[in-house]
Formats: structure tokens, sequence, C-alpha cells
């Protein structure tokens, strides 16, 4: 089969719905799972017959290599609802092009674009009583691909699975954050695989994050592996600083993940008329605007987090507060974004992607 071809898509329709007894005014973040679930394999050199098929577990041979080696790649992206019904997406090909190039990375096939966003849309379409529409709600979107050939020799599987599941989901922090800067572990280094969204980043991240969560912390500001010296990003979340009026976030490298969220907040800031600077930030810096009332605000941004405001950070046994301001830029950033991803105001910059 060609794979640069619009596919032909097997549907098998769930025969019992689960969506009764879903709470949507009460969702958690990505633990219930839609009733249907887009699947492409791979195997003989090609991707395969394209399915949607009911949710339901997997079968896998114990020598797969996923168990392993640990050979997989992710992306996280949401779906919405307007009032009108229409099922909208937020730069969805952004997401196409990543999965790709974490796949490149870790030696996993790429996967062709009209085969994740023809099966993306048509998942959606039929999942869309799935798509919440309570305030703050989306339907969280996870395509993966991962190792399923089996055999314990060290090297690239010859079969890989793609799959893309949905979660009806809220908030992913609930209450305030407060992060902890990390200066002992890393989460990633020059040559690795940081920029990647490769599942191992994220396993790799939970020891030094549990260490933060039981200091009372949520997550971890990531510094740069080296010197330790300069803020990265968090587990789940590029970092935003605001120091008097100018919003300052890191560069990406090959050690951060170029967020999507990150990049859409830039330009907005930018037509908002707020000063950006993408330059690298100093832990020395932060401590010091923190001590002398310059900084303002701290954000993570990400699909999962959107804008999450930050309370404080910790550094070396010492508590950092941020004020509580009035109209903080991160509000005001958060609104302009998500009024575009909910179809409540005018997208200039063509980001939403309606699916019909
Ligand atoms: N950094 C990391 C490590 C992430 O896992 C995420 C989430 O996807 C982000 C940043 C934010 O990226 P995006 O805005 O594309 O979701
Ligand atoms: C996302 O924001 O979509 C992510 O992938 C973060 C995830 C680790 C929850």
């Amino acid at each position: 089969m060609k794979t640069d071809v619009i596919p032909t898509i097997k549907i098998e329709k769930t025969k019992q719905s689960k969506i009764k007894e879903v709470d949507f005014n009460n969702l958690p973040f990505g633990q219930i799972l839609s009733d249907h679930m887009f699947v492409c394999d791979y195997k003989n050199g090609v991707w395969q017959q394209p399915q949607i098929v009911p949710y339901q577990n997997l079968s896998l041979d114990p020598s797969a290599k996923i168990f392993h080696y640990g050979q997989s790649v992710f992306e996280g992206m949401k779906a919405y609802k307007d009032d009108k019904g229409n099922i909208l997406l937020f730069r969805p090909l952004e997401n196409q092009k990543r999965i790709n190039i974490s796949a490149k990375r870790l030696a996993i096939p790429e996967f062709p674009e009209s085969y994740f966003m023809e099966g993306l849309k048509a998942l959606l379409k039929l999942d869309s009583d799935w798509i919440p529409t309570t305030d703050g709600s989306s339907l969280y979107i996870r395509p993966f691909i991962f190792a399923t050939g089996h055999g314990f020799h060290a090297s690239p599987s010859d079969e890989y699975k793609f799959i893309i599941a949905c979660s009806p989901s809220g908030a992913y922090f609930g209450g305030k954050v407060k992060v902890l800067i990390e200066q002992k572990y890393s989460r990633s280094a020059n040559g690795g695989v940081g920029y990647a969204k490769a599942g191992g980043n994220y396993a790799g991240q939970f020891y030094p994050t549990q260490l933060a969560v039981d200091k009372g912390y949520q997550q971890v500001i990531w510094t740069d592996d080296t010197s330790h010296q300069y803020i990265e990003e968090a587990g789940a979340m590029n970092i935003f600083v605001r120091i008097n009026d100018t919003l300052i976030t890191a560069p990406t490298s090959e050690r951060i993940l170029d967020g999507i969220t990150r990049k859409s907040l830039i330009e907005i800031a930018k037509d908002e008329g707020i000063d950006v600077e993408v330059r690298k930030i100093t832990v020395h810096e932060l401590t010091e605007a923190a001590e002398n009332g310059t900084l303002k605000e701290m954000f993570g941004a990400g699909t999962a987090a959107v804008i999450s405001p930050i309370a404080g950070f910790g550094f070396q046994d010492k508590d950092f507060d941020l004020p509580i301001l009035e109209n903080p830029f991160a509000a005001r950033l958060k609104k302009r974004m998500t009024d575009i991803q909910y179809n409540r105001a005018e997208d200039k910059f063509g980001w939403r992607v309606v699916v019909n």
C-alpha cells in the first residue's frame, strides 16, 4: 500500500457506548477513555490498513521491544467543541510533524501525514459526543507509536503500532502550582532525546519529581545538564517568566521540547504589544528578581496544562513566592489563546482547524 494517499479507514463501531457512565461536570485529566481508538500497524516495511475499533486492551508478546528498550513516542493534543457543535483542533499539523521528528530520533518509521490527519478526524467524528463542552474541559488526544516487534536483541523493532486514544478531560493541575528548581538530576542532555516526546523522557523524570512532590512542590523546573545555571522547562510544560513587563522564555534546543503552546504564546504576546525575549534565563537572575520585586509572574505552558500560573518556586532550601497580580499576563494570554481554541474569537493566525 502506498502511504502518501488518503487511506480508507476500516471502522468497527462499539456495540455498547460507555458515555452514560461519564460525569462531564467532574472530569479528571486523562483517566476516562472514549469509545473508540484509531489503530495502524507497521509490518513488512509499510504502514498497514488503518482501522478504528472499540477502545480495548492490547495483546503483546512479552519480548516486544517497547517493554525492554522503551522505543516509543507520543503526542498530546486537544479537540474542542463550540456552541454550534463544530469540532475544533489547534495547529494539529504541528503535532503531526513533531511525532515524526520524535519518531526519527527513536529509529521509528515516520507515520504518514494523511493517515494521521484522516484517522484523527474520523475518530473525532465518531466520538464527537465525547468532546466536553463544560468550562475548562476538552477532549485530550493521545497519538502514540511503540515497538511491537519481538525479541531481546537491542536493536530497532521491525514492527510498530500507531494508536490515537481520546480522553475527555478537565484541568491537568488542581490548585496552585509550586515548582522546585532542580540542580542535581537532569531531564536531558546535549545529543540526547530531550527535544523528542519519547516515553522514556517522562519515566526518567518521575523519581526526581517524586522527591520534589514529597517536599510540597508539584513540578520540577529543569536546568541545563552541564552548569545547572539556566532554567529550561518543566516536566510537561515550557516556562515563561515575567520580569517587570518583559516576558522571557528559554530558547528551544536539543534538550527542550519545541512546545506548540509556547510558540503560540510568543506570537500572541507580541500581538498584544508585550515585550517578549527568547533568551537564556539564569537561576541567579530569577532569584535576584524575586528578591528585588521585579519578578512579577511565572507560568508553565503546554497542551495539557494550558497556561498554569506558578505561585512560587523553591531553590536550594529557600522558597520564593510570586505576587498576586490583578491583571496578570498569564490570564490575558490564556484568554486570547483559549478564545481561539474554543472558537469564541477571531483567529487571525489561522491556527484553528474545523473538523468536517
Ligand atoms: N515540554 C514538555 C516536556 C512537554 O511534555 C510538553 C507537553 O507536550 C510541553 C513542553 C508543551 O508542549 P505543547 O505546548 O506542544 O503541548
Ligand atoms: C501534553 O501537554 O499534551 C503532554 O504531552 C504532557 C503530558 C506529559 C501530560
